[in-house]
């Protein structure tokens, strides 16, 4: 196993974080690939519970090295008080985090920008956490990226150039106040002292690392359908979460991956604005949320919920080139009656053959549902497939026959031990 890349599947908050920790125990390099700080990976140890943004989800076990990419943007201020939080929980981080010099910073103005222009124009219902902008400016060139803190006098010159642009666009397009170029200077050279001694290269250490025969997890964030351009555009994060972006995001090449694990809720959520064909308005998708305490690990949103839908994972193990899937939270599911996947879509009265990416067309279509038999008992404590229920199980087998893939975990709750592997 060189390269094991962990996908969501589907919007985002699939228990990436879970499936990522619990799976370390097997590799050597845990590595976040894109995404920022918009991210919430939650890993569960015994009675606690620690909430991930940046770091990467392998932190708890020693023997791990743990990566944070070149394709992650990152905010100075939510890594200083994560790095802080896990010392303060006991964790050893020195020797075991590495920060690739090429990753971007996220600067205020890129919060403040995120924030400005979702209150006026179309809204994205983004975490506010200033990821839009940042991933504009890396494609757009005028990114600060970490290496450039290396010369206070190129990164100060480079600021100021930014920072009298964005005060144009703040001032003159979205009435806010300017940005005060010195502070933000200040900042930014202390943030440097403090991360000088996890910056290195990390292509060539991963890169190294393969070649010694170390075993990597290159961790996505968010989710397949939130992909800049695969998910549900404009519906979409800024990056690229699907599996082709762990190798642009982490310097490694294709050739080097030969697992690629999809993280798959046993029902359907999603945060933030965008099409949701089998969303549940009513009172089931209230009590899914009750029920898998659905609310936003990074802002406490409400997640909308509603019932699996195939096609869409169909189209997910498609692009991303799913070789097997991790099921999270079948437990919740515990006390339906009954459980619906969503098998196909209609546009007035037609089948379609595929996914439509389209949010427009995505908007308009009716999901036809096949119904399965709830198993109404607690699975949580549940340790080999064999022991599921019999409904439990025919659900899972179902999920993997509609979809096209085949199941490896299934996952009856939030901690390391809640977990079946199948062989
Ligand atoms: P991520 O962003 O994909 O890492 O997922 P989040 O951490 O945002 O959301 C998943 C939530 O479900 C977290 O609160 C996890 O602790 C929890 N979770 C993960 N797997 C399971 C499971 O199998 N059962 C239950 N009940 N909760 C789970
Ligand atoms: P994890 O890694 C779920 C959603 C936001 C919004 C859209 C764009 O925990 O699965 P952004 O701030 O990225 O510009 O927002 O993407 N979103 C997520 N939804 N889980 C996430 O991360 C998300 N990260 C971003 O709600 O709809
Ligand atoms: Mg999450």
């Amino acid at each position: 196993m060189p390269v094991q890349i962990i996908v969501g599947a589907q919007w985002g908050d699939e228990g990436k974080g879970k499936v990522v920790d619990m799976l370390s125990e097997r590799a050597d390099i845990v590595a976040r690939y894109q995404g920022g700080a918009n991210a919430g990976h939650t890993v569960c140890i015994g009675d606690r519970q620690y909430v991930l943004h940046l770091i990467p989800s392998g932190m708890f076990h020693e023997n791990i090295t743990c990566v944070i990419g070149n394709g992650v943007v990152i905010d100075p201020v939510a890594l200083m008080s994560e790095i802080a939080q896990l010392r303060q929980a006991g964790v050893s981080i020195a020797g075991r985090l590495l920060i690739s010099h090429n990753a971007h910073l996220i600067m205020p103005y890129h919060k403040q920008l995120d924030a400005a222009r979702e209150r006026v124009s179309e809204k994205i219902g983004t975490t506010g956490r200033g990821i839009g902008p940042a991933y504009i400016d890396k494609a757009m060139r005028t990114g600060i990226r970490i290496v450039d803190l290396l010369d206070r006098d190129e990164v100060a010159r480079k600021l100021a150039v930014n920072i009298e642009e964005k005060n144009q666009i703040l001032t003159k397009i979205y009435g806010e106040s300017k940005l005060d170029v010195d502070a933000i200077i200040a900042e930014y050279v202390e943030f440097d002292k403090e991360i000088d001694e996890y910056i290195t290269d990390t292509s060539a250490y991963l890169n190294a690392a393969l070649a010694a025969g170390k075993r990597v997890i290159a961790e996505g964030a968010q989710g397949a359908l939130l992909d800049v351009d695969h998910g549900t555009y404009p519906f979409v994060t800024s990056s690229n979460p699907t599996s082709g972006g762990a190798c642009t995001g982490l310097g490694i090449p294709p050739t080097s991956v030969n697992d690629i694990v999809g993280v798959v809720k046993a029902y359907s959520t999603r945060v933030g604005n965008g099409p949701f064909p089998t969303e549940l308005n009513d009172a089931t998708g209230e009590r899914l949320r009750e029920t898998g305490h659905e609310f936003g690990a990074t802002t406490g949103r409400p997640r909308r919920c509603g019932w699996f839908d195939a096609v869409a994972l169909k189209y997910s193990a498609m692009v991303n080139g799913i070789t097997r899937i991790a099921i999270t939270k079948l437990d919740v599911l515990d006390a339906f009656d009954e459980i619906s996947i969503c098998t196909g879509y209609e546009v007035e009265g037609r089948r379609l053959r595929a996914f439509p990416t389209d949010a427009r067309t995505l908007e308009r279509v009716r999901p036809v549902y096949e119904t399965f038999p709830g198993w109404k008992s607690p699975i949580a404590g549940v340790r080999t497939y064999g022991e599921l229920p019999v409904n439990a199980r025919a659900y899972v087998e179902a999920l993997g026959r509609i979809t096209g893939t085949s199941v490896w975990i299934v996952s009856t709750g939030p901690r390391r031990d809640q977990t079946i592997t199948l062989t």
